[in-house]
């Protein structure tokens, strides 16, 4: 009954706070802390969310604030005379995976915090010239300043430019080159580590004739320092977008069309609620009226009070299997936010009705949690480690368009055999599913295709099972084996990298620019190798490790048998190995 209560008053919460308390809002919390403040050293690096897949924590004898490019060329010099690992930290540290973390406790983190201005804007040739640790957010708004827009990129605005082609970062569309930020690259600027005849560091200057561009577009931070990024812009347009929410039976037939209808389409889907909220979204001629504005909900700070409230609610229906809980709980959440558009307004202020017409750098990207004061911790980013609120993993990979239906009809099968399995990840508004496109980038996309991106509840207590584990573990591994998924490098578990390598035809290509910029491995770690395939041990075998991605199970004892989940195959991809619960 307390329950109850609680799922009832919490939709209140939600709708209340989200549309009427708006605070400013402080900075996010530097992911790297030095025990010594005034020399920067014996230093340790996390995550935004303050955990990586493996929980492990991640050190760093020295940290390194360049703030040019000679600074840069400076500081990889004296690492690798000293053979020094190092890793490229940036201010936010938003990807999941441990890219990050250098080898042991005795590398070094250069940090692009104060590599952060706007270089030049060239208004003639429609170009943008950044340092690496220019936010997405500086580039949105100098560019429209110039009369520019960046076309496609992440929601997020909250991500360096660095960061962002680190891990192939992307929006959604199959219109011209597609989504991926790395497709407007016309020039990258990268340090790389050198022998004595070159003062061990070397300035590689890549432009787009250039062929090792295609592996440091997309390079995992692998191959060097990225120093200077110039990218491809357009003229500034407006846009017109509308969510239209149907029925999900036929989504399996819509999905591919859908993307080659609208340019910048995507869809929500909420399986249990059989709904998808397809959004119709396209340019419009820039008299068009309308001066609308997105600020993703989600992406808002949120009152601590209401974060704990939630966080307090799932971690009480989690062990007590109260699946009608987190359905009704999802229920309040979506309905929030299709009843307030996901948080687009008409003119900035109210929601008044589709279409919402308004310029490009408005409607693309957010993140206005960023803009907030944190330090009285009333409001912050629902994921702020430093609150009580969201921890979740993240599943994210993208299914090439030949075989997107059967994939959607695979996961409506599991659907139809346990419903409401699916209610955890509407908490999370659902299944994001995202158009990208065929890539030159070595470890780029192979093939047009969807991006499906799944979030999803995860327990302090690294040995907790989550409630319907089984249906997770499920659609993970019918996408990345199955359906051969290709996993997005800034988000995952650790299974979703299982032989990932192996998915890239050009991956030896990438091998080979890595060995010949960084011949020593400085840029690289044991995590990254493995993920490479160039060491094993990407997935470890221990008790529990399925609960928590870092292996497939093969044993009851990688789920929790002593809290009634053992290792069983799937109920429609009859090859998966997933933590099913026989008892409670
Ligand atoms: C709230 C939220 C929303 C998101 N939305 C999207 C989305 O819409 N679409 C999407 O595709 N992704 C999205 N992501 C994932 C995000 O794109 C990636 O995690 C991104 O890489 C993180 O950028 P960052 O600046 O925090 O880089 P980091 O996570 O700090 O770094 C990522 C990698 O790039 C390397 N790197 C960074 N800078 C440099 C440099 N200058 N030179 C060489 N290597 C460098 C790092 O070493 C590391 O390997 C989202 C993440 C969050 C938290
Ligand atoms: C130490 O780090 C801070 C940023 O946190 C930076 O401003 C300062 O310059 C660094 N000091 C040294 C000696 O590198
Ligand atoms: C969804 O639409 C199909 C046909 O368009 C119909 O057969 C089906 O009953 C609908 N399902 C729901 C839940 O409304
Ligand atoms: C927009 O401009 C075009 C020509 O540039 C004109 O034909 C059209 O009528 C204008 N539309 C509006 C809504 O003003």
């Amino acid at each position: 009954m307390a329950f109850l209560c609680l799922n009832l008053t919490l939709p209140i919460f939600f709708f209340f706070f989200f549309l009427f308390f708006h605070l400013a809002l402080p900075t996010p919390e530097d992911p790297i802390k030095c025990s010594s403040e005034d020399t920067n050293t014996s230093c340790t690096v996390t995550n935004s969310y303050g955990m990586f897949p493996d929980r492990s924590i991640c050190e760093a004898e020295r940290v390194f604030y360049p703030r040019n490019e000679e600074e840069v060329v400076k500081v990889v010099a004296s690492a690798s005379e000293r053979k020094k690992k190092v890793k490229v930290a940036t201010r936010f540290c938003h990807s999941i995976p441990k890219w990050v973390c250098p080898d042991g406790q005795k590398g070094w983190l250069i940090s692009t915090k104060y590599l952060n201005r706007v270089l030049e804007i060239d208004a003639e040739a429609k170009s943008i010239t950044v340092q690496s640790g220019v936010t997405l957010k500086q580039v949105i708004e100098e560019s429209a300043k110039a009369g520019l827009a960046l076309p496609y990129t992440p929601y997020w605005w909250g991500l360096t430019m660095g960061g962002i082609l680190g891990t192939g970062a992307h929006g959604s569309s199959l219109w011209g080159k597609g989504s991926s930020v790395h497709e407007r690259v016309v020039e990258l600027r990268i340090v790389t580590p050198a022998g004595p005849q070159d003062g061990y560091a070397k300035l590689q200057i890549l432009t787009q004739q250039h062929p090792h561009l295609h592996a440091a577009k997309l390079s995992l931070g692998l191959l060097g320092l990225i120093s200077q990024i110039t990218l491809r812009l357009e003229p500034l347009f407006k846009r017109s977008i509308t969510y239209l929410t149907k029925n999900d039976s036929d989504l399996g037939d819509q999905a591919a069309a859908f993307g080659q209808q609208h340019e910048f389409a995507d869809i929500f889907w909420y399986p249990n609620q059989h709904r998808a909220v397809y959004r119709v979204d396209d340019r419009v001629p820039i008299n068009t009226s309308g001066s609308g504005v997105y600020d993703f909900i989600p992406f808002r700070s949120t009152p601590s009070l209401e974060l704990a409230l939630i966080r307090t609610t799932e971690d009480a229906q989690e062990p007590i299997g109260d699946v009608d809980g987190k359905c009704s709980l999802a229920k309040i959440a979506t309905s929030t936010l299709m009843a307030t558009a996901y948080g687009l307004t008409n003119n900035g202020v109210i929601f008044t009705g589709f279409p919402v017409v308004g310029f490009h750098h408005h409607l693309q990207a957010s993140g206005s949690c960023l803009d907030v004061d944190m330090n009285a911790k009333i409001t912050s980013c629902p994921w702020d480690f430093r609150v009580k609120g969201e921890f979740f993993h993240q599943t994210a990979f993208s299914i090439g368009l030949s075989v997107v239906k059967n994939f959607i009809e695979d996961v409506q099968k599991l659907v139809e055999l346990e419903p409401k399995g699916f209610c955890g990840i509407e908490i999370y508004n659902g299944i994001l599913m995202r158009y990208v496109k065929a890539s030159s980038a070595y470890l780029g996309k192979q093939e047009d295709a969807i991006d499906f991106d799944i979030t999803y509840y995860r327990s302090k207590d690294p040995m907790t099972p989550r409630l319907n584990e089984d249906i997770i573990e499920e659609i993970e591994q019918l996408g990345i084996f199955k359906y051969g998924g290709l996993p997005h490098w800034g988000k995952n578990r650790n299974v979703a990298f299982e032989g990932v390598m192996n998915k890239y035809k050009n991956a030896g290509k990438f091998l080979k620019v890595k060995d010949e910029y960084d011949s020593q491995g400085l840029f690289s770690s044991e995590w990254t190798d493995q993920v490479l395939g160039l060491k094993e041990g990407v997935t470890i075998s221990k008790d529990g490790c399925a609960l928590e991605g870092l292996c497939i199970c093969s044993q009851d004892n990688h789920c929790a048998p002593s809290k009634g989940y053992f290792c069983r195959p799937g109920k429609v991809y009859k090859e998966a190995k997933i933590c099913t619960r026989l008892r409670y």
